[in-house]
């Protein structure tokens, strides 16, 4: 593994902000109006997945809604200048056109503790949830439908945008329907610009705050490196999924593979900065139906006791990636390491940190950073992929911030780390457990 003990010694720009990342079903437990807590609760959840020995319904998740206080001393506790989290459209609206003034109250306390705190908050208003009744009329499959995402906002936002110093309107919403899909999802794809653009106009007349929608920014690789094919397939991956969105933010040009080509210029420059959530690359094998083929078997680390698919640190993407993005400034809105064993999440931090420096230093304007996650919590079908700087008992729902959030807090209060500073958090490397059978 790379040798993290003898990084430089690297300082970030001034007012570089920190923070770490939830997204209010992961955490919050009892989400009941969602169309995830549904579909957790059906028989179809537990089948069709090889690793369905590990799914698991959310339950109570970290219990975040009853324990939101103790966890905004903790964040603070951690040293974090930022927090992005995302608000339960489902528990504010849970039926359809009825406001729950009470659940709406609950954030507002959440946002004021936060805000007394001195933490800029960055708030996502859809992180891969929303109301149960939404999803039966179709969704955002349906354009028809984004006027019930606009009447929720045009309530919601006026009641929390002067506690905001930051926006997603969308989480990853380059992901809905498939990361390698053919023109059949191009109209989905379509929607959630538009949805995006509809909310990021929304937000203005209400919040001079930076908005935009989070990109998850994969780093295709061909898995054979000579084919032309698995090439000209990761091209293909890296349009749809990528550029695509880049392109259509940039120009308004809503252009497809395989679909009349669209302008749209309410979707032309509707965003003020790049939403980066990095994590890892991803195989392309032109052979397979789906594209995504497995990893080099000598990079995958076996970090966590199931298959999972970021098993692997490669931080050259998000310096190479960053270079895309200098038209306007860049928050990386997610990052992080999902391991049992804690010393990974300090090597990964320690890497991708460098790794972000380097786009610094080759004239990307990144102004922040938020690591995935502040705590364990439910990764959308299990608990088993440990994410976490501060570990959750799932049992008690005790709270005990690991090494690598100490590690973390002084990156922030230093503005910036070397190898030194490894070397006290991380007594030796982690090793290898080897390959997944
Ligand atoms: C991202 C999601 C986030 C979390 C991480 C691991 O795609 O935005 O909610 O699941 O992956």
């Amino acid at each position: 593994m790379y040798d993290v003990f003898s990084l430089p010694a690297i300082r970030f720009p001034e007012g570089f902000v920190w923070g770490s990342a939830t997204a209010g079903h992961q955490i919050e437990g009892d989400n009941i109006h969602s169309q995830a807590w549904h579909n957790e609760q059906q028989p179809e959840f537990y089948r069709d997945d090889p690793e369905r020995a590990t799914r698991a319904p959310s339950g109570k998740a970290c219990d975040h809604f009853r324990l939101y206080r103790d966890d905004v001393e903790l964040i603070a506790s951690l040293g974090h200048r930022a927090y992005r989290m995302s608000i339960e459209w489902s528990r504010i609206e849970p039926v359809e056109g009825r406001w729950d003034h009470q659940a709406l109250a609950h954030y507002l306390d959440l946002l004021e503790r936060l805000v007394q705190k001195g933490i800029q908050v960055f708030v996502t208003l859809h992180h891969f949830t929303h109301p149960f009744w939404f999803e039966r009329l179709g969704g955002f499959d349906k354009a028809d439908n984004r006027r019930f995402f606009e009447r929720y906002l045009t309530f919601l936002l006026p009641k929390i945008s002067s506690m905001v110093s930051g926006w997603n309107v969308i989480n990853e919403f380059n992901q809905w329907g498939g990361l390698t899909a053919g023109p059949a999802i191009a109209p989905l794809k379509f929607n959630m610009l538009r949805t995006h653009a509809l909310g990021y106009h929304l937000i203005k007349r209400y919040s001079s705050a930076p908005v935009s929608s989070a990109h998850a920014f994969i780093h295709w690789f061909p898995r054979r490196f000579h084919d032309d094919l698995d090439r000209r397939m990761t091209d293909f991956a890296d349009f749809t999924t990528n550029e695509f969105f880049f392109h259509a933010l940039r120009t308004g040009e809503l252009v497809y593979p395989g679909v009349d080509a669209e302008y749209d210029p309410e979707v032309k420059g509707s965003l003020d900065f790049w939403s980066v959530n990095y994590y890892t690359r991803h195989m392309v094998d032109a052979r397979l139906a789906g594209l995504d083929g497995p990893r080099f078997a000598h990079k995958l680390l076996q970090m966590i006791p199931m298959r999972f698919y970021l098993e692997e640190m490669y931080p050259e993407g998000l310096t190479a990636n960053l270079e895309r993005l200098r038209d306007y400034p860049v928050y990386i809105t997610e990052n992080g390491c999902c391991a049992a064993d804690d010393r990974f999440r300090i090597v990964y931090l320690a890497l991708h940190l460098s790794a972000l420096h380097e786009a610094l230093e080759r004239g990307v304007d990144v102004r922040g950073y938020f690591y995935w996650s502040l705590m364990d919590n439910y990764e959308w079908t299990t608990f088993i992929p440990r994410f976490g700087l501060v570990a959750v008992d799932f049992q008690t729902f005790r709270r005990s911030p690991k090494t690598s959030a100490l590690f973390y807090r002084e990156i922030i209060r230093d503005n910036g780390f070397g190898g030194e500073t490894v070397r006290r958090y991380l007594d030796a490397l982690p090793t290898l457990p080897g390959r997944v059978a």
